[in-house]
């Protein structure tokens, strides 16, 4: 009764899609293995230099599998060990990686009880923790693989959708940006104009995914409501998107809620040139940074053992 899997990172938002839209990554990606023990309870064990809560309450897996626990009125308890990769405040869903990762461990070991849809609203009360609200645009991808759509949250209407082969670069500012804080931030009501721009954007982006046009993607990943407004948290965003199209990305911004920033593009050497733009920026701005090229994973969470 033991399993081990690796849960993924992930992109949010994609720029217009602000908490609808997201796409599970190749890289990084967390390890989390789960054993069923006699006795109740969560146990879980850090083996990452993270110094995450090991309190199954304060712990985003521990809350995600306690949800599984209550909803199946589980009598025994199990072992948790976790190493994330992902390193937690980066944009690119960690939490969600923690959250989503266990529930899925959870579900195997238990004889698959539940659907993906209740996965993803288990591992959602974990995510909460984290942002202090119930959004799935890192938790659905990660559970479903790929490219996905959540059309409305309170229902989980999660759809997937195709994309094209794409190259992701992401750089990781080693700042920390709390969801939670960048959510406060943003504007409670917006223009209308704004708001007719932004859907534009997010059909644009869609079509343009199903139809593998990548110039309708590059033009769609535009986001005039939140990135404005987030972007002043993020040193050198300004000139790291422009010297990234420059280089030849379809398009991109910030990853997630921050501080992380990705682009897309279409070939190994463009995410390469990508790559050291990015690195060039925060060298000059003698800020700690890590990047990586990655794909989609359209798998999501594996299990290895
Ligand atoms: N959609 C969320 C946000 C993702 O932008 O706040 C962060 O977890």
């Amino acid at each position: 009764m033991m399993i081990t899997v690796s849960s993924p990172a992930s992109l949010s938002n994609l720029c217009c899609g602000f908490d609808i839209l997201g796409m599970a990554l190749n890289e990084p990606f967390d390890t989390i293995q789960l054993a069923v023990k006699d006795e109740p309870g969560i146990v879980i064990r850090h083996t990452d230099n993270y110094q995450l809560p090991v309190n199954a309450k304060e712990n985003i897996a521990g809350v995600a599998l306690q949800a599984i626990i209550d909803a199946m009125d589980f009598k025994k308890g199990f072992n948790v060990v976790i190493n994330k990769q992902i390193k937690p405040g980066s944009g690119i869903g960690s939490s969600a990686a923690s959250a989503a990762g266990i529930v899925v461990a959870a579900n195997e070991l238990l004889g698959k009880p539940f659907s993906k849809k209740q996965l993803v609203s288990f591992a959602m009360e974990g995510e909460v923790i984290a942002s202090g609200s119930r959004h799935a645009d890192n938790i659905a991808p990660c559970i479903y693989g790929g490219l996905v759509l959540i059309r409305d949250t309170a229902s989980l209407d999660i759809i997937q959708l195709d994309a094209p082969e794409l190259f992701v670069t992401i750089v990781h500012p080693q700042i920390e940006i709390k969801t939670s804080y960048a959510r406060s931030i943003l504007p409670k009501e917006i223009p209308l104009k704004s708001a007719v721009i932004q859907w534009a954007n997010v059909a644009g982006l869609v079509t343009g995914f199903l139809q593998k046009d990548y110039g309708l993607i590059g033009r769609s990943l535009e986001d005039v409501i939140i990135e404005p407004v987030r972007s002043k948290l993020i040193p050198g965003f300004d000139e790291v998107k422009q010297k990234c199209l420059a280089a030849g990305a379809l398009g991109g911004g910030i990853s997630g809620s921050g501080p992380s920033l990705f682009m897309l593009s279409t070939s190994a050497m463009v995410a390469t040139e990508i790559e050291n733009c990015m690195k060039a920026v925060y060298e000059k701005l003698g800020i700690e940074h890590k990047t990586y090229i990655t794909g989609i994973n359209n798998e999501g969470i594996k299990i290895i053992s």
